[in-house]
């Protein structure tokens, strides 16, 4: 897959932007502030609906404006032009019917109403300063690259997401709503069981995709990092969920041998019957013993909501001991993984962007970055071009580059 060309509108400092780029390795360079991630970033938001940088899509909106719209025009491997648009307004904006903000998505030039329809179309593989984040920030960091990485290979898993979300927001107004009302208890506790039956069943699927993606990428991560790091340390990743849970599935697995069925094409409809309703009955029962609890700080203290990845180098916790260093190999290590599973699953070649990645990297980790990535699309973004010169040749090569300025919003392609 490639990107013809990309159009930007009200899209943090471009005013207007169409912009036709090459197939193979486009290189952005400028000084700082000029709007060089603003524009990786639009391409990102364009092909995925969600920033790299920010979970604020308000944040994105040319200031003083009231909504943006980025599109792309695509080529696919099998030869088919596929095209997308985005477009978010604030409540201000005139697009806004009910007064509150909302997103158009465009497939085709035909307007989709999942984001599920639209976000499987084009793969993009983002690497950036902000990717240190996963290893070393909050849980809900590594829980998005989760996330994302599923939601571009099962689409459908982005459906259980937002029910999910939607189920626990209804839940949680209910749990803060109950000290000011006083029509208690039966009926609160009925809408509870109703609300946390759901929720276990979404949770059940949710864990065992998340399951499944955590242990390729502790795999494929491990190897990376052994090739980048010289092997000195090992690497590993590990899911973490509601107490119990993966335990009951690992003896699932082993007991019946399905472990290598299910990492490597899923489960039959029997057995995935059988351990979803395993999984979401353990969930009620924990959510069940909570409740009191729950009620009381008016929380939803346990749930699939607050699951974490756990990284380790060796046997330490990477995000509590480790250095800026092993974090940056950790982080690339992480990123490759999520780009070699995309190939895995997806049979179009996924889209790279590396933003700003080059000043960061010593010799080593760029080249481990950049021997993953021949035969793609590739966006680079930097404030030197001169700093990039071995790297450009072993992505495709120098007479495949095309190069571009940018300034202030605006953007003037080299002509060779
Ligand atoms: N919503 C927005 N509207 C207008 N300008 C914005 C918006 N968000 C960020 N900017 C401006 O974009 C600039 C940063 O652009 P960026 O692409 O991050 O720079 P760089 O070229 O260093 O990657 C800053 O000057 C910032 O004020
Ligand atoms: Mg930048």
């Amino acid at each position: 897959m490639f990107i013809r060309s990309i159009h930007l509108e009200n899209f943090r400092n471009y005013g207007r932007l169409d912009l036709d780029v090459g197939p193979s390795v486009n290189i952005f360079y400028g000084n700082n502030a000029q709007g060089k991630t603003n524009l990786v970033e639009g391409i990102y938001v364009a092909s995925g609906i969600t920033s790299h940088r920010t979970s604020k899509d308000l944040d994105l909106i040319k200031f003083g404006e009231n909504e943006y719209k980025v599109s792309l025009d695509l080529t696919d491997d099998d030869g088919s032009n596929p095209s997308l648009s985005s477009c978010y307004y604030s409540e201000k904006s005139s697009l806004s019917k009910n007064g509150r903000a909302g997103r158009i998505l465009i497939r085709d030039n035909a307007p989709v109403d999942k984001i599920s329809e639209y976000i499987g179309v084009c793969n993009i593989v983002i690497f950036a300063p902000e990717d240190l984040n996963i290893v070393k920030n909050a849980p809900a960091y590594r829980r998005k690259f989760l996330n994302t990485l599923i939601s571009k290979i099962s689409p459908s898993y982005f459906n259980l997401l937002s029910n999910y979300s939607r189920l626990l927001a209804q839940k949680n107004a209910l749990l803060k709503s109950i000290k000011a009302s006083d029509n208690m208890p039966d009926m609160v506790d009925e809408q509870l069981d109703f609300w946390d039956f759901s929720l276990a069943e979404l949770s059940a699927e949710i864990i065992l995709k998340r399951y499944r993606f955590a242990k390729l990428i502790s795999g494929i991560a491990s190897k990376h990092h052994g090739n980048i790091s010289g092997g000195k340390e090992n690497l590993s990743v590990e899911y973490s969920t509601i107490f119990g849970i993966v335990g009951a599935l690992e003896t699932f697995l082993t007991k019946n041998s399905k472990y290598d069925e299910y990492m490597n094409k899923g489960l039959s409809e029997g057995d995935y019957g059988r351990i979803t309703g395993i999984i979401s009955d353990l969930v009620l029962a924990k959510l069940k013993s909570v409740r009191n609890y729950d009620i009381d700080k008016h929380i939803s203290s346990i749930g699939i909501h607050r699951d974490d990845l756990v990284i380790k180098l060796d046997d330490l916790v990477m995000k509590n001991f480790s250095s800026q260093g092993q974090q940056r190999t950790a982080a690339l290590a992480l990123k490759l993984s999520e780009l070699e599973i995309i190939k895995m699953f997806v049979s179009s070649t996924p889209v790279l962007i590396l933003d700003d990645v080059f000043s960061e990297l010593d010799k080593t980790r760029r080249m481990s970055l950049v021997s993953a990535m021949k035969d793609a699309q590739i966006f680079i973004t930097c404030t030197d071009k001169n700093m990039i010169g071995e790297e450009i040749d072993v992505m495709g090569g120098f007479d495949r580059a095309e190069f571009y300025c940018v300034n202030g919003g605006n953007i003037t392609k080299e002509v060779r």
